[in-house]
């Protein structure tokens, strides 16, 4: 983020004296969010809305008091404390009573005036509104008759730890400091002619959509694909706001988001210049069309296998592969799988996807594929690739002629680049199970460099992370994706490719939500099993690895 260069006097005076945070009292509204809880685990207040009640209490490491819930009250400690943090959290309460949810950019807890230790919210998380407001300590007490529904107080004691001090406010500008956040973090989707449905092209357009923004940046729902960042191995071009943008950028909202943009200072969003390239990576050697797919207007899609002969005369080692729907409304993802000259069968090809072989896809924000370290993928001579296209509908029946560019090595690279999995084909998830666990194991049986991970599951899929048990025993986790999001399928990419022993094994471990408390969930109450149709499941954390002394034979013909 850039840092403010001027600060405009009249907007200084209003933040200093327009400005509150909306914390609500007791019988109002409350706005839905999301946070990470101190084991990386991922909690929405919205999920709990079949819960009698939710109870959010501010936590301190040593003022917690431990609360057994009873059945249907859902407890939740919000810990804002700069002096406390997730890595202490993790540390000092690994066995916490209740889940300590770990609130760095503090505009939860200042939403909900969560102001001091101890300080507690009873929520009817149906109706997401408070019913009592008070001191944690009156919880035994006043619970049964907030629970009973009875008239009685909604006030009791506040808090009486210590005050949730939050970082000093400073006057946010929109030019120095929103503007240039939405261009980094935002607008290469919400731009003209992007993927998302609307553009940040000036402030009015952001004041417009302002309360929206709110949302969708307190429940972590944009910019998607985020990670657990306190985890794993550094990601290439992580999806987030820091804590520090995403408390500026509530402030803004919350004074009204207010401009500075005059003649002196235009507006920044509205000088943005975006890549109208067909393809972004120049253009392609190979160019494949594929055969064109009808849309309906309504209803779901069952997923599409297409084959695409490539009509090679010789082995080609590809360097990257792009794709560029047709029509990027309708296209919800792409996996491509090849098939070797040998399987011949549709029952062949379908074996090779359900061992989840792919060499690469296309998904809204995914950036096109493109081997790493002079390495390549070698497609033979005869092969078709097979994608696995999933359309969504959108209330106006049309077509999709995606296309697929393929870049070739002039000469054969010197590694060999390969594709793994680590997957779970045999399971069946329970009707209303809200978190079945799944794992998968690749074993790495030579030594090999891991470059990308590509977690993939349907509808139910609720999370997934990677962790690696080396040789020796050590174990550590690769990546976390905390809220598997299907209407996301982002390929991960560690910024240092992580070298794998021999005898080392990448674990992915997850699993599906089928309850209907998962909004994507089309029938919690039937089982699910392992299959290749969306209303069916995939348990893949694929990966793109690259084994030692992989080195490319001859090309049969150049
Ligand atoms: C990778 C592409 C991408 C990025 C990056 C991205 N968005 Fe979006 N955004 C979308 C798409 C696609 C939609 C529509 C589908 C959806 O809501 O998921 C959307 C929808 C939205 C909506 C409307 C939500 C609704 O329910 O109508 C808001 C508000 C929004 N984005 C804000 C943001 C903000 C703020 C950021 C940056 C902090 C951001 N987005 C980053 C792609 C993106």
């Amino acid at each position: 983020m850039l840092r403010l260069v001027s600060r405009p006097l009249a907007l200084a005076a209003a933040f200093a004296l327009g400005f509150l945070p909306p914390a609500a009292s007791a019988g109002e509204r409350i706005g839905d969010f999301a946070l990470i809880d101190h084991r990386g685990q991922h909690h929405q207040l919205s999920y709990y809305s079949d819960q009698k009640a939710v109870v959010l209490a501010a936590h301190g490491i040593d003022e917690a008091a431990g609360f057994e819930a009873p059945g249907g009250v859902t407890f939740l400690y919000i810990n804002a404390l700069q002096t406390e943090g997730r890595s202490r959290l993790t540390d000092v309460t690994p066995e916490a009573s209740a889940p300590i949810l770990v609130d760095e950019s503090q505009m939860v807890s200042a939403s909900l005036g969560l102001n001091r230790v101890g300080d507690m919210l009873i929520v009817n998380p149906a109706s997401m509104q408070t019913r009592y407001r008070g001191n944690v300590s009156e919880l035994r007490d006043v619970l049964p008759a907030v629970l009973s529904g009875a008239e009685g107080p909604v006030m009791g004691q506040p808090g009486n730890g210590r005050a949730i001090t939050s970082a000093a406010f400073e006057p946010v500008s929109y030019t120095n400091d929103i503007a240039p956040m939405l261009a980094e973090h935002c607008a290469g989707c919400h731009h003209e002619g992007g993927i998302a449905p609307w553009a940040m092209t000036n402030h009015a357009m952001i004041k417009g959509w302002s309360a929206m923004i709110r949302e969708v940046v307190q429940t972590r729902r944009m910019p998607p694909g985020q990670i657990d960042t306190h985890v794993g191995k550094p990601i290439l071009d992580v999806a987030g706001l820091t804590p520090d943008e995403h408390r500026t950028l509530l402030r803004w909202i919350d004074a009204g988001a207010p401009s500075d943009v005059n003649t002196e200072t235009p507006d920044p969003l509205t000088g943005l210049e975006y890549d109208t390239k067909r393809f972004s990576l120049g253009e392609p050697d190979l160019v494949y069309t594929v055969p064109v797919q009808e849309i309906p207007a309504t209803g779901v899609i069952d997923y599409r296998y297409v084959p695409v002969p490539l009509k090679l005369d010789r082995d080609v080692w590809v360097r990257a592969m792009e794709f560029i729907p047709g029509d990027r409304q309708v296209l919800h993802h792409v996996i491509a799988y090849v098939s070797t000259p040998s399987d011949r069968s549709m029952r062949g090809i379908q074996t090779g996807v359900a061992r989840g072989e792919s060499v690469g896809g296309f998904a809204p924000g995914r950036q096109p594929d493109q081997f790493r370290d002079n390495s390549g993928r070698l497609i033979r001579k005869g092969s078709s690739l097979l994608l696995q296209m999933h359309y969504t509908t959108t209330g106006r029946a049309t077509t999709d002629e995606t296309e697929i560019g393929i870049y070739l090595h002039d000469a054969p690279p010197q590694h060999v680049m390969s594709g793994g999995v680590a997957g779970q084909r045999r399971f069946m998830v329970p009707p209303h199970a809200r978190e079945h666990k799944l794992e998968g194991v690749q074993e790495i049986a030579r030594d090999a460099w891991l470059y990308e991970l590509n977690p993939h599951m349907h509808f139910r899929g609720k999370y997934m992370n990677y962790s690696v048990e080396y040789p020796d025993g050590r174990s550590e986790m690769v990546l976390s994706v905390p809220k598997y999001d299907f209407n996301w399928q982002f390929n991960y990419v560690l910024a240092d490719p992580l070298f794998l022993p021999a005898g080392s094994k990448i674990i992915a471990r997850g699993a599906m939500d089928n309850s209907a408390q998962n909004p994507g969930n089309p029938d919690p109450s039937t089982p699910v099993h392992f299959g290749l149709q969306t209303k069916h499941e995939m348990f893949f954390g694929f990966t793109t690895l690259r084994y030692v002394g992989d080195k490319p034979p001859a090309l049969v013909a150049r």
